[in-house]
């Protein structure tokens, strides 16, 4: 889960490295641009860059891949990574079961879960480095859930809070967050052939 496995992408990826390369990360960023592009391998490879233990206090530019950090990354189990995601989504992922749910799985990301992001980032992180949060699929923020991120989003970030939004399509993401991250926004292009093969 590196920055320089992302293919084709040339730009976008320069974009994150300049940023790691200063030492000084935005706190929110928006991910925008075609399906199947690389949007959120690639926002995880950042937050592997943020949170890697072998750059001490500040982020790396390449994670390194071995630390305690990397490792709890790849197992999927860091307790400073929140990923939030709908039901639908999280359903088809197979980290909830359908049974579980007491209705049909939504495909809304809900102010309820964005109540719990909050929560959850007014807590210091577990590793003492930062949290970072990814909201995937920015553009199925129902209303109120918008409303709620906006607030998230304005609020000083308490101990290094990066949001990263992967979205399907500019033109789609949603006003709210696309106004909040502001700058900036890194624009994913279309390929010719998506490397489809590994999910
Ligand atoms: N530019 C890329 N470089 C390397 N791998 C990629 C790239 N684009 C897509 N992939 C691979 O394709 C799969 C889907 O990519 P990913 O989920 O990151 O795309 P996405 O842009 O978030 O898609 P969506 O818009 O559907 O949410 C992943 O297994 C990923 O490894
Ligand atoms: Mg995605
Ligand atoms: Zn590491």
């Amino acid at each position: 889960m590196k920055l320089s496995s992302i293919i084709g992408q040339p730009r976008a990826v320069t974009q994150l490295r300049a940023a790691l390369e200063r030492g000084r990360v935005h706190h929110a960023w928006l991910f925008s641009g075609p399906e199947g592009t690389g949007k959120e391998t690639a926002a995880r490879a950042f937050a592997a860059s943020l949170l890697c233990a072998a750059g001490g206090d500040q982020p790396v530019v390449e994670a390194c891949g071995t630390c305690p950090s990397c490792q709890k990354l790849s197992r999927g189990v860091h307790p400073d990574l929140v990923v939030v995601l709908p039901e639908s989504e999280a359903v088809a992922r197979k980290m909830l079961a359908r049974e579980d749910l007491p209705r049909t799985p939504s495909r809304e990301l809900k102010i309820e879960q964005i109540r719990n992001l909050q929560t959850s980032l007014s807590r210091s992180p577990v590793e003492g480095k930062r949290r970072v949060v990814l909201l995937l699929g920015a553009d199925s923020l129902n209303a109120a859930a918008q409303n709620a991120f906006l607030k998230t989003l304005e609020e000083p970030p308490v101990a290094r809070t990066c949001c990263s939004s992967p979205t399907q399509a500019t033109r789609s993401s949603p006003r709210p967050a696309r106004a909040a991250c502001g700058s900036p926004s890194v624009r994913w292009t279309r390929r010719s052939s998506p490397p489809r093969s590994r999910r």
